[in-house]
């Protein structure tokens, strides 16, 4: 979900509209503003995308100066114009936009309920306007004041901002759990949950942490606790599509430069090793490291497997990765010597960051690798690595995910370095890594071949992705690709576990997606692709390695760079195959329907 919200001199509503597009890609099902004009409340609510709201609002250029809006994923309530942010008390004076979930809301609907209010909505939001507007009839000095009040008795993550319609000058704003950013203007004020709709308009922002409340004019922002401002390193530009179709396509395309980004600075060449300050790991406590543990979900944990195969592969230590909600609900055995990696592009999901909560609770040494700077992972964590992939707006990861694997890469080779990994291995791979981006430049040159591939396979019903160890992690991304964004099903299995059941789903209709590294294991993808067309399956295989003339349907190519950075390399067809898959079948490519951006709630 979005929320955006201004406060001075000029109209409101195109502010917020235009905000809101900017978050969409956050949650999308319906969209709501509230604007205070006169000393009442103007509302306007509508299902659908930012542009249905933009449309309900038509041209009028509500006078108001003050406004809130939002836009919605359904958690409490299907979507639908009476759930739609804002929610507003009885009397239309208290406006409310809201993310998080209360999950003491069914109580208090059932309290306001009893005392004869009237509900509006199926949505746990609805009763704080109720109770800040009690608060004020009851007395509360200011509307901070009643927002505190209200905030008392609610239990569960908010992120909010509150508007009141007689009291026009001003908007109060809280947070826990849930991403509330200032924008400071000058002689305005704007907040947001993200930094992206605050841009184009300020670069000067401040985070709010969790338990704060802040009130916000055009003069200024008033907050207890609040901490100093910070500048963010992001342009308005970075989300504008400049000539790409979509921004998965140009997010897929810019790799190269984030790969870049993510490299810059972190290459030693005279240690042949990588430079990760970040960590606050010095040579003594990364040698006092037994294991290593990346947790996240999503992309995010597949990229973790990818980082997992990496450590044991150059640190020869154990690693793993979890998914984050599994990790924070079954007890897990916390332990001193391994290092924990929490992995997130935003930065805000609520799985990873309740893991990092709950290893913290328990003295697990916990660090993140995240690209929003700002975001509850990253300052909840205090040690790790940002991505600076930029900002991501496509709901599919792509250059985010290639950012996390290469930022393993270079952690993977610190780890080792500091235990049995030559000066020689060590310096091939600072050269590989190098290397990296212009590896996928190349890559992504193949995108039309790519697209050939797509329009031939693109109406299966289903696929299967299979790979090897240094193939195994970048299958399940690309199977996660294709269902994420083409709605076409796909599952992914190491490959030698074809034969213990799934072998049995394949015949003329079931494309096999086979990772085949220039590895020690050729020979042994080699044998699983025949028994795949054996089957009469057809098998696209894609590769670096010199395969047999003939041997798969269809072969899509990567340069060959070090072989233990193949798996990044590797994952570039896949992410084109699963664009390519989406456009022929002409699906939303960037906003996948049912999916969010960032699951910030349960
Ligand atoms: C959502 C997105 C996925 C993403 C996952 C983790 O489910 O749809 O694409 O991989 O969240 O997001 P994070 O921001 O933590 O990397």
């Amino acid at each position: 979900c979005g929320i955006v919200g201004y406060v001075g001199p000029r109209p409101a509503t195109r502010i917020l509209v235009d905000g809101l597009t900017r978050l969409e890609y956050r949650g999308y099902d319906s969209a709501g503003l509230a604007v205070a004009h006169r000393k009442a409340l103007r509302t306007t609510r509508a299902v659908g995308r930012v542009d249905d709201l933009r449309a309900a609002v038509g041209d009028e250029d509500a006078a108001g100066r003050t406004g809130i809006a939002h836009t919605r994923w359904a958690t409490h309530g299907e979507p639908s114009e009476r759930n739609a942010h804002p929610h507003t008390d009885a009397s239309d004076r208290i406006a409310v936009v809201h993310n998080g979930i209360l999950e003491n809301a069914d109580e208090l609907r059932a309290k306001l309920v009893a005392d004869g209010v009237v509900l509006r909505s199926d949505t746990d939001t609805e009763v704080l306007p109720h109770l800040i507007a009690r608060a004020l009839d009851g007395g509360a000095s200011s509307l901070e004041d009643a927002v505190r009040e209200a905030l008392r008795g609610v239990e569960g993550t908010y992120g909010l901002v509150v508007l009141d319609a007689r009291r026009p000058e001003e908007l109060v704003v809280a947070r826990n759990g849930s991403p509330i950013v200032l924008g400071l203007g000058d002689g305005e004020m704007f907040v947001a949950s993200d930094v992206a709709a605050l841009v184009r308009h300020t670069r000067q922002v401040i985070f709010l942490a969790d338990g704060e409340i802040a009130t916000l004019t055009a003069a200024g922002y008033e907050g207890s606790r609040l901490g100093p401002p910070t500048t963010v390193d992001v342009d308005d530009e970075d989300y504008e599509l400049g000539g790409h179709p979509d921004f998965l396509s140009k997010e897929i395309h810019e790799q190269p430069a984030a790969l870049r980004r993510v490299l810059a600075g972190r290459l030693d060449d005279r240690f042949a090793t990588a430079r990760l300050d970040g960590l606050r790991l010095d040579p003594r406590e990364l040698r006092g490291i037994r294991r290593v543990t990346f947790l996240g979900c999503g992309s995010a944990l597949y990229a973790g497997q990818m980082g997992a195969g990496l450590v044991e592969e150059l640190a020869r230590i154990p690693a793993d990765a979890e998914q984050a909600s599994e990790f924070r609900y079954r007890n897990p055995l916390v332990d001193p010597t391994t290092l924990y990696v929490a992995v997130s592009q935003s930065g805000e999901t609520i799985d990873t960051l309740a893991a990092v909560e709950e290893l913290q609770r328990k003295g697990g040494r916990v660090v993140g690798v995240v690209n929003v700077i700002g975001s509850a992972i990253a300052r909840r964590c205090g040690a790790g690595m940002f991505l600076h992939a930029g900002p991501e707006v496509s709901v599919a990861s792509t250059k985010a995910f290639s950012s996390m694997a290469t930022s393993f890469a270079l952690l993977a080779l610190l780890l080792g370095r500091v235990r049995d990994l030559s000066p020689a291995h060590g310096a091939r791979l600072v050269e590989g890594l190098r290397r990296l981006p212009d590896a996928v430049e190349s890559a992504l040159a193949s995108s039309d071949e790519v697209e050939a591939v797509a329009r031939r396979y693109a109406d299966a019903r289903s696929m299967f992705y299979l790979g090897r160890v240094r193939g195994a992690a970048v299958a399940r991304e690309g199977a996660q690709k294709l269902k994420e964004i083409s709605y076409v099903h796909a599952e992914a299995y190491a490959a030698a576990e074809l034969k213990h059941g799934p072998l049995a789903l394949v015949d003329a209709s079931m494309p096999c997606v086979v990772v085949v590294p220039d590895d020690e294991l050729v020979a042994k993808n080699v044998s699983t692709i025949e028994q795949i067309r054996a089957r009469g399956g057809p098998v696209i295989a894609v590769t670096n390695a010199d395969l047999p003339e003939g041997l798969a349907d269809a072969v899509l190519r990567v340069p060959r760079l070090e072989p233990e950075l193949d798996p990044i390399l590797l994952g570039v067809p896949l992410q084109l195959l699963a664009y390519h898959c989406a456009a022929v079948l002409g699906r939303d490519i960037d906003k996948p329907r049912n999916l969010a951006k960032s699951v910030t709630v349960e």
